[in-house]
């Protein structure tokens, strides 16, 4: 059984400057909601019961977020308002199941994930990249579901356009096990249109094996110089080991880019409207 995730947040965020200069871009609201919440919730429904934070002293604004315990006992002391109480007690739970290691340097995805080493418990784990929101459908407890039928690794993926390939690792298609799994040949990281083997990308959710680390600490850097968690996987797939390429059936927000992190609170304002207009209906 997969019970831990790990959510790598040390990198710097450039692309949501000038708010990421000063602000932790996985605390920005979506409809009230910090971000990082809705990966959360997503990990807890699907069953995960120890969550590790990679994160930089740069980053220490999200450990804050947690333990600011102080702070929401003397307001509530004073206030006494249900809806502060509400939200420290979600707060409390949260906390309840993160662990916080450090990456001093962003030296890259698969070197964050290295700093997890030490921490995990089982055969597999389960990785979310918070940049990545996909609502509608829990695409974890999915993959979780794929991962207890198949024994092997799984990573969350979707078509993109041909024009696109180089923002995403992209893979091809050894053997197709049903209209939304895959057994992956191979990846690479954010090929150019020409290199490309295919428009599939890999979306920020990964079921990993524990022997992914060994990989790790042998791989030097890779394009643009930093340790990518892409080439590691591509040295498992070498030494046959099983990766499914699962087509998520929910629908994926990107939070990276301020285009992105734009429509994407747009999306689930629409969503919410829908159910407020739904209960609205109901009485
Ligand atoms: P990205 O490279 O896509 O995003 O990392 P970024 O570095 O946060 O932002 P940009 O590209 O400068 O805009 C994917 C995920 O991996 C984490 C990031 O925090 C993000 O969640 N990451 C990346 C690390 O934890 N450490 C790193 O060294 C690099």
């Amino acid at each position: 059984m997969i019970k831990q995730a790990i959510i790598p947040l040390a990198g710097l965020g450039t692309r949501l400057l000038p708010l990421t200069s000063v602000f932790a871009k996985e605390l920005l609201p979506i409809n009230g909601k910090p971000g990082i919440e809705y990966i959360l919730d997503e990990c807890i429904e699907a069953g995960i019961k120890e969550v590790i934070f990679i994160i930089s002293k740069k980053k220490l604004m999200i450990k804050k977020y947690f333990y600011n315990d102080k702070f929401y006992k003397d307001i509530i002391k004073r206030k006494k308002d249900p809806r502060i109480i509400n939200e420290y007690k979600k707060i409390l739970k949260y906390k309840k199941m993160i662990k916080f290691v450090f990456q001093d340097k962003p030296l890259g995805t698969g070197d964050a994930v290295l700093k997890t080493k030490k921490f995990i418990k089982g055969k597999f784990f389960l990785m979310l990249l918070p940049d990545d929101l996909i609502v509608k459908q829990n695409c974890s407890k999915a993959m979780i579901t794929l991962h207890k039928k198949f024994k092997s690794s799984v990573m969350a993926s979707m078509k993109v356009k041909e024009k696109e390939v180089s923002r995403w690792g992209i893979y091809n298609i050894k053997e197709k096990i049903s209209t939304k799994n895959f057994i992956i040949k191979g990846v690479i990281e954010k090929p150019s249109i020409k290199q490309a083997p295919s428009n599939n990308a890999v979306i920020g959710r990964y079921i990993l094996p524990k022997k992914i680390f060994n990989k790790l600490l042998k791989l030097k850097p890779g394009k643009d110089g930093e340790i990518h968690i892409t080439d590691a996987i591509q040295s498992l797939i070498n030494d046959n080991n099983k990766f499914i390429g699962h087509n998520f059936s929910g629908k994926y927000l990107d939070c990276g880019t301020m285009n992105g992190y734009i429509n994407s609170t747009l999306e689930i304002a629409k969503i919410w409207k829908f159910v407020w207009l739904a209960l609205d209906t109901l009485g």
